[in-house]
């Protein structure tokens, strides 16, 4: 888990401290914004509850030190902190938490108790049907405590499959109960609120223009200043290529789609990740509007502070997007209008509900009481956004609030770059396979991403009219290893191939340019090799032009039984054994809560049968490789 950030950030200065004034520093480890929200609602909520005589902080990770020195003396200094700290993919931390993560958690060996001055809490945000539920806020616990931090309250563990919100305020309330007796000043009290705090609904200023020209996003970051892409600087790219790589009897449908990156400045890896922007379906855009009440061409502008430059909300809000815009493309490029509405949302759909029936409603799902029926009409049944906003006509909330509050900003979507810049310098290559599928209660859903990926025109096709998107480009530490004689494994069954068709791209160009080659195995698996065999013929290729020693395809629905990857890892288990025993790396990349798990577990069988060790022995040999960097996984 090395630090993914492209661009440096400049720490946050440090503040003269007041020692008269008690201080909490309110971490956090943000990917999508839930984590940064949890920590300025709870500092909002403590503001109040200690009457603001306690300097609550929010900190964002990243910002807090640019190296191991400077976290070492700060973090001397803090006497409260809390965490609230997101899990990602394979048990990783959030980009912005990552080197922070490395230093105290994969760091603390050897250190000794040198944080004995510092109580703290932890809230983790994870997700129960992951593997690694909750990891980093686990381990983050766990090293705190080890090295010498008290504990004021047990890791909170919360589920983003359930209510995530409710976790939070169950761990909160836990947490004034830790906290009041150090904070609140027996000589000088003023007792915490007794009445039930009630977050204030966040809410833009809005401008609107008559005939105002709407302002183009600057993708430049030379422009903005900054030196480098990244996920707020992202960088304007044209599809060049869109092309099905299923076969036409094939019901599903998987894209290969090539960006544009000539002149933009952007650079990649094999093996990193690329980030795109999405734009929402034409269809939800309209309905959006319609819901709202307002015409597609409103032009306006959304501010962060009062008209005299004060801040709103506390600060809290998020810097708007940039105007005069009109709303279409406000809908289109910048709001979740999919995503299952948080609790918080629904609280502000209530508070501008004209109908009793509705707003009663829709306050009893968002409170406390609401649970099971939150959790039954809105999580388990999938309901959009916009679905819910479709159910309560009366609910109109203006711009500024359906901004702020109702629908959270339209995130990245990450994928797996499919190519090398050896082989394309000039492009970057995704292999995406279209997201849909029927909710419980009988909606057709689109992923959004896949589906504007799907629908994109590509430059081949319409010339300079072409799709394009806002990219950028997250390093991952999914290398091939710097010397080509060493073996390579690499697991990747549907869409999991990304990555290795890069990889062998690079082995391709390698192996060209006269370099020795150590052996290769690829195994890949589809449902039936004549409706998803993606890149066939390519790999087909590799395999005979000796870029890979081997190629093994699983078909999963062919015969009566089930083929998968494992399956044929298992029957290549001594020559698996044999390269990993001679310094081979073994790559897996794919679906994290089936695939990687299978592979896993089958990796254990074949070192422990191949080894003739037992399973502890297997454990300790398998934990050593992923130590040593050899055993990598890209899951998702
Ligand atoms: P299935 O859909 O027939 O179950 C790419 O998605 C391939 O991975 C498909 O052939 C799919 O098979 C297979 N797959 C599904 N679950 C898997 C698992 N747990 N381990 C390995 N492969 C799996």
């Amino acid at each position: 888990t090395a630090p993914r950030k492209l661009a440096v950030k400049v720490p946050e200065p440090e503040e003269e401290e007041d020692s008269t004034q008690k201080k909490v520093s309110v971490f956090f480890g943000t990917q999508t914004g839930t984590a940064e929200g949890f920590a300025k609602a709870l500092v909002e909520e403590a503001k109040v509850r200690y009457d603001n005589r306690v300097n609550f902080k929010v900190v964002d990770l990243d910002e807090y030190g640019t190296d191991d020195d400077e976290y070492e003396r700060r973090f001397k200094k803090e006497k409260l902190a809390l965490f609230m700290l997101a899990t990602y993919g394979d048990g990783e931390p959030t980009d912005n938490a990552a080197r922070f993560y490395k230093w105290l958690v994969e760091g603390k060996e050897g250190r000794e108790e040198w944080l004995l001055d510092l109580s703290y809490g932890v809230f983790g945000l994870g997700n129960r049907q992951y593997e690694h539920f909750n990891e980093v806020g686990k381990k983050v616990d766990q090293a705190l405590s080890e090295q010498g931090a008290k504990q004021l309250l047990p890791c909170g563990l919360g589920d983003d499959d359930q209510c995530i919100e409710d976790d939070f305020s169950a761990w909160k309330e836990q947490l004034w109960v830790a906290l009041d007796p150090l904070l609140i000043d027996a000589n000088n009290a003023t007792p915490a609120v007794t009445t039930p705090y009630t977050a204030a609904i966040l809410e833009y200023r809005v401008v609107f223009h008559d005939d105002a020209k709407t302002v183009d996003v600057v993708y430049d970051p030379k422009a903005n200043g900054h030196a480098m892409h990244d996920v707020n600087h992202p960088c304007r790219a044209n599809v060049a290529v869109r092309r099905e790589l299923h076969k036409p009897e094939s019901d599903r449908s998987c894209i290969h789609l090539e960006f544009d990156i000539r002149d933009t400045g952007l650079m990649y890896g094999t093996g990193d990740h690329v980030g795109v922007f999405p734009e929402n379906l034409p269809e939800n855009v309209e309905e959006a509007a319609k819901l709202l009440g307002y015409s597609l061409d409103t032009k306006f502008t959304l501010h962060a502070d009062d008209e005299d430059g004060s801040p709103l909300g506390g600060g809290s809000l998020p810097p708007p997007f940039p105007g005069p815009c009109d709303l279409r493309t406000a809908l289109a490029r910048y709001a979740d209008l999919i995503t299952p509405p948080r609790k918080a949302a629904l609280a502000a759909l209530a508070a501008h509900s004209s109908s009793d029936a509705d707003r009663d409603r829709l306050k009893f799902l968002a409170s406390p009481l609401g649970k099971d029926e939150y959790s039954q009409w809105i999580t388990a049944s999938q309901r959009s956004l916009l679905e819910v906003m479709a159910e309560f006509p009366s609910a109109r909330p203006p711009l500024g609030v359906f901004f702020a509050a109702v629908s959270p900003r339209l995130q990245a979507r990450y994928y797996s770059i499919s190519s090398s810049p050896r082989f394309a310098p000039n492009r970057i290559h995704v292999t995406c396979s279209l997201v849909y599928g029927v909710s419980p209660t009988g909606r057709f859903h689109r992923g959004v991403c896949s589906t504007w990926m799907k629908s994109s025109l590509p430059e081949t096709e319409v010339g300079s009219e072409c799709s394009w998107a806002p990219v950028f480009v997250r390093q991952s530490n999914f290398k091939l290893p710097l010397d080509p004689l060493i073996p390579v494994i690499m697991v990747g069954p549907g869409t999991g191939l990304a990555p290795f068709r890069g990889f062998m791209q690079e082995r391709a160009f390698l192996k060209e340019s006269g370099q020795e080659l150590g052996p290769g195995l690829l195994f890949f698996g589809c449902r039936n090799r004549n409706l998803d065999y993606i890149y066939e013929d390519e790999l087909k290729g590799f395999h005979e032009n000796g870029v890979i020693s081997g190629l093994s395809v699983a078909f999963s629905r062919e015969g009566a039984e089930k083929e998968y990857v494992q399956h044929k890892m298992v029957e290549q288990a001594s020559t698996i054994w044999n390269l990993l025993s001679s310094g081979g790396y073994l790559y897996v990349c794919g679906d994290a809560k089936g695939m990687a798990r299978d592979v896993h577990r089958t990796l254990h069988t074949i070192i422990q049968e191949q080894g003739s060790v037992d399973s502890i022995k297997a454990e300790a040999m398998v934990k050593q490789l992923q130590t040593e960097g050899r055993y990598l996984r890209d899951v998702w």
